[in-house]
C-alpha cells in the first residue's frame, strides 16, 4: 500500500472514532477509550478474547433454524467461564439481569454482555412496518418511531437492536422488502441516518440502544427474489445502489453491522474480506463491530466455500466478521486456529477491541445493569403515549393510489357502508412480521377504527379468509385459502350498501424473512372476491394491507379508489378510518415501484436506458420491451395522491451551467388547486446523460415536504452542487464527471418538469 493511502485510512479511522465519541457526547476521548480497552485486553486469555466474539441465542425465542439440542447446558457453562460476549433473544429485566449477573459476578473479568433483539418496528408497541414508514418521507417521524422503539426495548433489558435493515430492495418477490426503506439509495440513506440516530441517541440513558446496520451486503439482490439466494451484481450496482445507506449509517455513528446470508459474486458475505475489511473497516474507517447473521459462518460450508466449521471460523474472522451468532464456530475453533497460526491473534484482538469499545460507549462498564430497572420496565412497556407516536406515523405512511370521482373521503353520515375482507377485522396482521414481543390481536382493526364513525350504518362480512390457518412466526406460512363459502354473505352486504370498503392484501406473516412469493397478486381468492363485489356495487374503496408492492392491474383499471395501507401497526384501524373519512389528508409517497405483473420484477425507477429504449424503426419489435406487457409500472416510485391537488409550474434554473465548486438553484412553483389543505413531497431528480459508467435515467437527489392551503402557491428551491452529481465511476472512486445533465422536479418520478444544465470546470 502506498504511504498516502495508509495515511488516508489512518485519518479516516481517527475521524470516525472522534465523531462517534462526539455524537455520543462521550466522557471518553479517543485516547482514553483506547487505553481502557487495551488495558482490559491485556488481562484476557485467548479463550476469554474468543468468548467476547461469541453470541448465543437465549433459551426461549428462536429467529432462525432450531438451535442444536442439548446446547443449553454448554451455554450456561460457557457463560460462567466468560466465553460469551453477547446473547440474543433474551428479554425482560428479570432474565437479562440474571444472565448479566453471571457475566459480571461469576466470570474472571466481569465483562458485561450485550443483549440483542430484533426490534424492527417497535418492541411491544408496534409501529408501521419500516417500508410503510418510509412512505412518509418524514425523517423526523421515522426517527421518533425508532426512538420510541429504543425506549421500550431498553426498558426490558435489551441494549442492542438488529436494525435498521438498510438493504436497498428492488424485488417485490423478496419478502424482506417490508423491513427496508424501499428501492432508492438516497432516500434509503436519509432513513438509515434517521433510524440510527433514533435508536442510538447519544447513549446517555437507557432509552438509547445500540443500532445495527444490516445485511452487509447485497442481500436484497437475491436472484428471483428468493430469500437467501445467490447474489451476483457488478461493482457499479454495489457501490452506487447497495452501499450508500450503509455508508450513511456509518456516518451517523452506527456501532454495529450485521453481515448477510448471501454469497456476493462467489464469496459468502460472511467470509468476504473485500466487503468487511477493505470497504467497511478500511475505506470507511468503521470503528464498531460486525456480527454474523444467524449461523451464517456455519453456512459457508453449504455455500461450498469452507470445508468444515473450523475453516468457516478461519475464513470468517480473517474476512472481518467479529462476532459469531449461533454458529458455535468461534467458541469451538478460533483459539485453536490462532495456535495453529491460521488466524493472527492481532486480528482477534482487533475484533475484541471493537466489541469492548462498544460496551464502554454504551455505558455498560459504568453500570452493567443500566437496562435492568424493573420499575422503569413496568412504567415504560406499552406506555399509552407510545400509541400517539404510532398513530402519527401510521397516518403519514398511508398512500392514496387512486381516487376517481372523489369517492373518498367518505361522508361521515347518511351512508350505508359495507366493510368486506378478512383483513378488515384482523387484529394481528396489521402488526406485520417481526413482532415477537407484541401481543397477538393487539392492533386496532379497520372494523374497530370505522366503528368510531357511528353515524353511518356499517355492515361487515369477511367474504373469504386470506390463509387457511394462522401461520406461525418461525414455521412455514400456511396455504392461501380456496374457500369461497363466505362470498354470498359479502355480496349481499355490498348490494345493500352505498359504498363498499374492501380490505384485501397479505396476511401479516406472508412477508418478512423467508416469505418470498413467486406470485405477488392478491393471495387466495381475494381477486375473485373483489370482482364479485364490484359486479354488484361499483362504489368500491380498496384498502390494501400488505408488506410489499403487489401487482393489482385489474383493481387499478376498475376500482375507483385505492388506498395503500401496508401493515400499520398497533393503530392501524384508527389511522385508516381517519384517512377514509378525511380527518387526515394522506400524503405518503411510494418508496418502491408497483409492478403491473410479476414478470416486470425487478422494476425500479432508477433503471438504465439500454441501447434500445424505444423502437428506432416504427413497427419493429427489436427494442427492449415485453410483447405481452408494458414497460411502465402500475404506480411509479414517489407516487401518491392527496385530497388536495398539486400543480407544478415555472421550473427555473438560476444558471445553465454549474461550475466545479459552485452551485446553481432550481426552483418550481407548487400550487394547491384543490379544495382542502394538503401536504406534498416535492421531489428533485437528475440524469447524468453521458458518463464513464452509464447512469440511471433518473436519480432522486432531494425532496421537500410542504403544506399548502387551497389556492396557496409556494416556490420550492433546491441547490445543486457538484457533490450531488458524484457517482462511483470507471476510475473506481466517487466523482462527478463534466458534461450534460437533466434536472426534473415533480410530485413523483414519472410526472416531472425538466430543464438542462452543464457541469463545467
Ligand atoms: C436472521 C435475520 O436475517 C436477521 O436479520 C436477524 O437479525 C437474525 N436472524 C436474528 O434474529
Amino acid at each position: 500500500m502506498r504511504k498516502k493511502q495508509i495515511l488516508l485510512i489512518l485519518m479516516s479511522l481517527i475521524l470516525q472514532i472522534s465523531s462517534v465519541l462526539a455524537q455520543n457526547k462521550s466522557k471518553y476521548t479517543a485516547v482514553s477509550l483506547d487505553k481502557k480497552v487495551s488495558g482490559l485486553l491485556k488481562k484476557m486469555t485467548l479463550e476469554e478474547k474468543v468468548g467476547q466474539l461469541n453470541q448465543y441465542n437465549g433459551f426461549w425465542d428462536v429467529t432462525g433454524p432450531k438451535p442444536q439440542e442439548g446446547k443449553a447446558a454448554k451455554k450456561y457453562d460457557d457463560l460462567r467461564k466468560g466465553y460469551v460476549g453477547s446473547m440474543l433473544n433474551v428479554r425482560g429485566v428479570k432474565d437479562v439481569r440474571a444472565l448479566q449477573k453471571i457475566a459480571v459476578e461469576e466470570t474472571r473479568l466481569g465483562i458485561p454482555l450485550l443483549f440483542g433483539f430484533d426490534v424492527i418496528h417497535g418492541y411491544k408497541t408496534i409501529s408501521p412496518i419500516p417500508l410503510a414508514e418510509s412512505a412518509s418521507w418524514d425523517l423526523e417521524a421515522i426517527k421518533a418511531s425508532a426512538a420510541m422503539a429504543a425506549e421500550e426495548a431498553g426498558a426490558v433489558g435489551i441494549n442492542w437492536t438488529f436494525a435498521p435493515m438498510v438493504d436497498v430492495g428492488r424485488d417485490a418477490r423478496w419478502g424482506r422488502v417490508m423491513e427496508g426503506a424501499g428501492e432508492d439509495p438516497y432516500l434509503g440513506s436519509l432513513i438509515a441516518k434517521a433510524r440510527v440516530e433514533g435508536f442510538q441517541g447519544d447513549f446517555s440513558s437507557n432509552k438509547n440502544i445500540l443500532a445495527c446496520a444490516k445485511h452487509f451486503a447485497g442481500y436484497a439482490f437475491a436472484e428471483s427474489g428468493r430469500d437467501y439466494n445467490t447474489v451476483d451484481i457488478g461493482e457499479s450496482t454495489l457501490h452506487n445502489i447497495v452501499m450508500p445507506p450503509f455508508k450513511a449509517a456509518v456516518d451517523a455513528g452506527v456501532l454495529s453491522f450485521m453481515n448477510s446470508f448471501n454469497e456476493l459474486n462467489g464469496i459468502p458475505a460472511t467470509g468476504n474480506a473485500y466487503l468487511q475489511r477493505k470497504i467497511l473497516k478500511g475505506d470507511w474507517g468503521f470503528q464498531g463491530f460486525v456480527v454474523s447473521d444467524w449461523g451464517s459462518i456455519l453456512e459457508m460450508q453449504l455455500h461450498g466455500y469452507a470445508k468444515d466449521l473450523k475453516q468457516s471460523a478461519e475464513f470468517a474472522l480473517n474476512a472481518g466478521s467479529d462476532m459469531d451468532m449461533e454458529s458455535y464456530a468461534y467458541v469451538d475453533h478460533l483459539a485453536q486456529l490462532v495456535r495453529e497460526g491460521k488466524v493472527k491473534e492481532s486480528l482477534v484482538d482487533d475484533a475484541v477491541k471493537r466489541i469492548l469499545r462498544t460496551k464502554f460507549l454504551l455505558g455498560l462498564f459504568d453500570d452493567p445493569y443500566k437496562y435492568c430497572d424493573e420499575a422503569h420496565e413496568a412504567a415504560t412497556v406499552g406506555k399509552p403515549e407510545f400509541q400517539q407516536t404510532v398513530l402519527d406515523m401510521a397516518k403519514k405512511s398511508i398512500v392514496l393510489l387512486k381516487n376517481n370521482n372523489e369517492l373518498l373521503p367518505l361522508k361521515k353520515s347518511g351512508q350505508k357502508i359495507a366493510l368486506i375482507g378478512a383483513l378488515a377485522s384482523d387484529k394481528t396482521s396489521p402488526l406485520g412480521n417481526w413482532r415477537l414481543a407484541a401481543d397477538e390481536n393487539s392492533a386496532v382493526s379497520v372494523l374497530e377504527g370505522m366503528q368510531a364513525y357511528t353515524e353511518n350504518e356499517l355492515i361487515f362480512a369477511k367474504g373469504a379468509e386470506v390463509v387457511t390457518e394462522e401461520p406461525k412466526f418461525v414455521f412455514e406460512a400456511k396455504l392461501n385459502t380456496t374457500d369461497k363459502s363466505g362470498f354470498p354473505e359479502a355480496i349481499a352486504a355490498a348490494q345493500k350498501a352505498d359504498v363498499v370498503v374492501m380490505v384485501l392484501g397479505e396476511h401479516g406473516l406472508q412477508s418478512g424473512e423467508a416469505r418470498s412469493r413467486a406470485d405477488i397478486t392478491l393471495p387466495g381468492v381475494q381477486q375473485e372476491l373483489l370482482e364479485a363485489i364490484y359486479a354488484v356495487n361499483k362504489n368500491v374503496v380498496l384498502v390494501l394491507q400488505n408488506g410489499r408492492p403487489l401487482a393489482i392491474p385489474w383493481a387499478d383499471e376498475n376500482i375507483p379508489a385505492i388506498v395503500e395501507a401496508w401493515q400499520l401497526g398497533a393503530q392501524s384501524g384508527n389511522a385508516i378510518a381517519q384517512v377514509l373519512y378525511g380527518d387526515y389528508n394522506p400524503s405518503g409517497k411510494l418508496p418502491m415501484t408497483f409492478p403491473r405483473s410479476v414478470g416486470q420484477v425487478p422494476i425500479y425507477y432508477n433503471h438504465k436506458n439500454t441501447g434500445r429504449p424505444y423502437a428506432l424503426d416504427p413497427g419493429t419489435v427489436f427494442w427492449s420491451h415485453f410483447i405481452d406487457e408494458k414497460n411502465t409500472p402500475l404506480y411509479p416510485f414517489g407516487y401518491g395522491l392527496s385530497y388536495a391537488k398539486f400543480d407544478y409550474a415555472d421550473l427555473k434554473l438560476s444558471a445553465p451551467t454549474l461550475k466545479s465548486n459552485g452551485t446553481i438553484e432550481v426552483s418550481v412553483v407548487v400550487t394547491n388547486s384543490g379544495k382542502v389543505a394538503g401536504k406534498e413531497v416535492v421531489q428533485l431528480y437528475i440524469h447524468d446523460l453521458f458518463a464513464s459508467v452509464t447512469r440511471p435515467v433518473l436519480e432522486l437527489k432531494g425532496f421537500e415536504r410542504i403544506e399548502l392551503q387551497p389556492n396557496e402557491s409556494k416556490k420550492v428551491t433546491f441547490t445543486i452542487d457538484e457533490k450531488m452529481l458524484e457517482f462511483y465511476s470507471a476510475n473506481n472512486k466517487w466523482e462527478a464527471e463534466k458534461g450534460e445533465f437533466k434536472v426534473f422536479v415533480g410530485g413523483n418520478s414519472a410526472q416531472t418538469l425538466q430543464a438542462d444544465f452543464q457541469l463545467i470546470n
